[in-house]
């Protein structure tokens, strides 16, 4: 039905759309099982009939998307790296907020933002400690290729895993023990607007418009080389002047490319446009 020659193939074209890279050692299996279950649900006998479907016969790229919500990593919680939230409330945001013209929003985008606990930090982020620029908006958007992750954080419903590193007061404050659940309170469902994008298509990302500041944390560790260059100039072209990106701590964009400036707010790293 599958072997290690239509692994391959399969590989190679996810790798072509979305910059993941499967190794046949780690993943084997997982896509075995996966194309398995997909023949049985399409009643197809084979994997040259599904890649070829999934190839030719997709046009609402409803496959595709079935295959990247099972390839993808989304391992993510409240908080994570909670010293960049640090800096993006008490000095990226400040600086911005005094050279963008007073009628506009800020705009933030997370990328990817998985489940939503990223964004979703910043906007407790900002209403514990957006003194600084409590009379500006700020607009956040989180884009993630994954479809199941994107409803999961439109519904705003997390674990115990998910939450464990707020702040116990922030939790009583900011959501509703709903069983073994956690879940946001409704005026904060809505602060943060969530959409389906694959970081690859620039037609999608255009129609996002320009950001004061990128979030891209922890997805360029799943690229080779070719694809994180790419991406970073895909955020370049989407950051407005002086905006600012910032990555996960095992990321470095000096290794990736030089548009950037590195600039260091305590003990942060962070780019400048
Ligand atoms: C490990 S999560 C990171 C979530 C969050 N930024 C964090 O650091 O906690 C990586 C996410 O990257 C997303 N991803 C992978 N390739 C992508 C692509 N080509 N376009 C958009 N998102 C992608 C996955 O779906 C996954 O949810």
């Amino acid at each position: 039905m599958f072997n290690e020659a239509n692994f391959a193939k399969l590989s190679e074209f996810i790798y072509r759309k979305s910059g993941i890279f499967l190794e046949e050692s780690k993943h084997y299996d997982k896509i075995n099982k996966f194309i398995l279950s997909r023949l049985k649900d399409l009643e197809l006998d084979g994997f040259r009939k599904y890649f070829f479907k999934l190839r030719f016969e997709d046009n609402d790229a409803k496959e595709f998307q079935e295959l990247m919500n099972a390839v993808t990593v989304n391992e993510t919680y409240f908080f994570r790296e909670h010293d960049q939230f640090e800096v993006l409330v008490n000095h990226v945001l400040p600086q911005l907020n005094q050279i963008r013209p007073k009628n506009e929003p800020l705009r933030i985008l997370s990328s990817p933002c998985s489940t939503g606990e990223e964004p979703y930090s910043m906007v407790l982020y900002l209403l514990e400690e957006a003194g600084l620029i409590e009379n500006r908006d700020v607009e956040i958007i989180g884009i993630d290729i994954d479809s199941n992750v994107i409803q999961k954080a439109q519904d705003g419903k997390f674990s115990e895993r998910s939450v464990h590193a707020i702040p116990p007061v922030q939790v009583q404050k900011y959501f509703k023990k709903v069983g073994m659940s956690y879940q946001l309170i409704d005026d904060l469902v809505g602060a943060v607007e969530f959409k389906v994008i694959n970081i690859f298509d620039r037609a999608a990302l255009r129609d996002l418009g320009k950001f004061d500041v990128i979030f891209s944390r922890n997805m360029l560790i799943y690229f080779d080389d070719a694809s994180k260059k790419e991406v970073a100039m895909n955020f370049y072209d989407m950051l407005k002047p002086q905006g600012y990106i910032f990555l996960g701590h095992a990321e470095y964009m000096s290794r990736i490319v030089s548009v950037f400036k590195a600039k260091k707010f305590d003990n942060s790293l962070i780019y400048q446009k």
